[in-house]
C-alpha cells in the first residue's frame, strides 16, 4: 500500500493553477457571508493562475503543502507592512483547502514559514485575521499568537475589524 506524506516546499510556477484554486476554495470557505459576495468574487476573479505565475516568478516567499502530488494549501510572506507593529516579517496569507483543515497542516504550514522567515533575516512575526474568522483567530491563538492591535478594513462598503497577532521570537 503506498504512503501518502504532505510535504511543505517552494511553490513551482507549475503549481500556478492549483494556487488560484486553493485560494478560491479556501477564500470562499472562510469568506463566504462574511466580506459581501460581488466584492469576495472580484477579489477571487484577480487570483486567477496567471497572477500565481508572476507571483511565484517575482521571488516572493511562498510555501505550498504537497500532499501526495495535490497542492492543498500554501502560505505567501516577507517583510511586514505594518509600520506600528514592532516586528521584521509578516505571513501575510496562509490558507488550506476546506477538506484538508483540522488534520495539523496549518500548524506545519506556519511553522515552515515562521522558520523561512527566520532564515530571511524576520526573526519577528506578524499575522491579520479578521475577527469573523473565528477558525483564524482560533488557529492563530492555539499556535501562541499575542493580539496586539486591532484595525478596520472596508469591503464594498461593509467595514470589518481585523486584529494583529504577533510572535515577537521566532522559535
Ligand atoms: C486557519 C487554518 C490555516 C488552520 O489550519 P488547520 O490545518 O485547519 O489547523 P491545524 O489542524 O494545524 O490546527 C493547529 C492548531 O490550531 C488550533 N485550531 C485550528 N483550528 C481550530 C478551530 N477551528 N477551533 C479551535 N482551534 C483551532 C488548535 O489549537 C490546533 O491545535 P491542536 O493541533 O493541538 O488541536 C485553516 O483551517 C484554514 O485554511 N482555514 C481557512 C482559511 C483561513 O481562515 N486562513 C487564515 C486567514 S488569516
Amino acid at each position: 500500500m503506498p504512503t501518502i506524506t504532505a510535504e511543505i516546499r517552494f511553490a513551482d510556477p507549475k503549481d500556478a493553477s492549483a494556487l488560484a484554486s486553493v485560494h478560491e476554495s479556501a477564500w470562499r470557505g472562510a469568506y463566504s457571508g462574511i466580506i459581501p459576495h460581488r466584492c469576495l468574487n472580484g477579489m477571487i476573479e484577480r487570483r486567477h493562475s496567471s497572477w500565481w505565475t508572476r507571483a511565484v516568478n517575482s521571488g516572493a516567499g511562498i510555501l505550498v503543502v504537497d500532499y501526495g502530488g495535490e497542492i492543498v494549501g500554501y502560505a505567501t510572506m516577507g517583510r511586514n507592512r505594518t509600520n506600528a507593529l514592532a516586528v521584521r516579517g509578516e505571513i501575510y496569507e496562509l490558507y488550506l483547502k476546506p477538506a484538508y483543515q483540522g488534520v495539523g497542516f496549518g500548524r506545519r504550514l506556519f511553522n515552515a514559514s515562521q522558520r523561512l522567515l527566520k532564515e530571511r533575516g524576520f526573526s519577528s512575526v506578524a499575522v491579520w485575521a479578521l475577527v469573523d474568522n473565528a477558525m483564524a483567530t482560533q488557529f492563530y491563538e492555539g499556535m501562541g499568537g499575542v493580539a496586539v492591535a486591532d484595525g478596520e478594513e472596508c469591503f464594498d462598503g461593509k467595514k470589518l475589524r481585523k486584529v494583529a497577532y504577533v510572535w515577537p521570537k521566532a522559535e
